[in-house]
């Protein structure tokens, strides 16, 4: 088939790890999408940064607002963050248009999901998001398809990175809040701003669009009570520690007969809770279904190539819409390779 042309919007460090991931696994991208995709067309607010990639194979966009319209792209991706500002209006004008739109940014639906939901529905187009909600884990996938027949009781989880990092490397190697936080920055796990990591805004975006999904309830960030770490110290750890638990900064959304309830606060997990070996940069949620049973989905949830592999992720699923699926199940690989030749490879 033709190539899927994309647009992406936003160069930072998930920006980065799309192009790397696009270029590194294009062949076999192409087979599982049907197509090639290919990036045609890039932009951000800084056009001379060095960002230690190659963007001179695609054409640069000054004005971000003429993307909705081309009818050489067939999908925008947007990496830009921020709840407000130019992603929601670029989300709006491709929405509203019936562009596809694929974005990593959990503020913006937290804030404005209903609204680019409703767009979405209305121009009958794709808005697909999940690397916005814990980094690589197909955890919106898996809800959405793998769960979707369940009424789910529960979900929780870590959902903030850069959070878990400071807190287990905390614990392990005895080292202070302000060193750790600063190296989660360097290895790019933090938000632009990091406060809304340490304050737990970040998980409470994550939350948000959880709990909607789970509960099928409106997306209501306001009404998450949130609670960060920056207030936890050492001897917290280590007294923790001590009565056989561990701190973990964990978001909670339970659909009772009061209402749902949405929550994120440091927590004593309990050792034998498979939250409390959650370690370093890893994310996990815990759904509870009552056909499925407890869901325990496990995987990085922050940094370029795990967050890349969401965002790309969600442009086959937009290939496989357009061009019908490559892999329902992988006939035409499997003629060509018996699964003995396979295993010796
Ligand atoms: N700052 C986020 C985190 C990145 O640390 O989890 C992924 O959303």
């Amino acid at each position: 088939h033709a190539p899927l042309r994309v647009a992406l919007v936003g160069l930072g460090t998930v920006g980065g790890g799309v192009i790397r991931l696009l270029q590194t696994n294009a062949d076999l991208i192409a087979r599982r999408a049907g197509c090639p995709i290919q990036i045609v067309a890039i932009s951000a607010r800084d056009r001379n940064k060095d960002r230690g990639v190659d963007l001179s194979p695609y054409e640069w966009v000054d004005d971000m607002t003429t993307l909705a319209t081309r009818a050489d792209i067939d999908v925008v991706v947007e990496l830009i963050g921020g709840a407000d500002g130019p992603a929601l209006t670029l989300a709006r004008q491709c929405l509203s248009v019936g562009k596809p739109f694929v974005t990593a940014n959990k503020a913006m639906l937290a804030h404005h999901g209903l609204d680019l939901a409703g767009l979405a529905e209305k121009a009958g187009v794709a808005l697909k998001y999940e690397a916005a909600v814990a980094g690589g884990i197909p955890v919106i996938k898996g809800m959405r398809e793998g769960a979707a027949a369940n009424e789910i009781a529960r979900v929780y989880g870590i959902l903030n990175g850069t959070c878990n990092y400071i807190l287990t490397t905390m614990e392990k190697e005895g080292r202070g809040f302000d060193e750790v936080l600063k190296e989660a920055q360097e290895l790019g796990y933090a938000e632009a701003d990091p406060s809304f990591d340490i304050d737990g805004v970040d998980a409470a975006h994550k939350l948000t669009i959880l709990a909607s999904l789970a509960f099928g309830t409106e997306l209501d960030f306001d009404a998450v009570a949130t609670t960060g770490i920056r207030h936890v110290i050492a001897a917290d750890i280590a007294e923790a520690a001590a009565l056989g638990y561990r701190i973990r900064l964990v978001g909670m959304a339970e659909n009772g007969p009061d209402g749902l309830f949405q929550r994120v606060h440091p927590m004593l997990v309990p050792l034998d809770h498979p939250l409390a070996h959650v370690d370093g940069s890893l994310n996990a949620v815990v759904a509870e279904g009552n056909f499925v049973g407890r869901l325990f989905f496990q995987g990085r949830g922050a940094g370029d190539g795990p967050t890349a592999s969401a965002v790309v992720a969600d442009l086959i699923d937009v290939a496989r819409d357009e061009y019908g699926d490559a892999l329902a199940m992988p006939v035409a690989a499997l003629a060509q390779q018996k699964p003995a030749d396979a295993g010796k490879r």
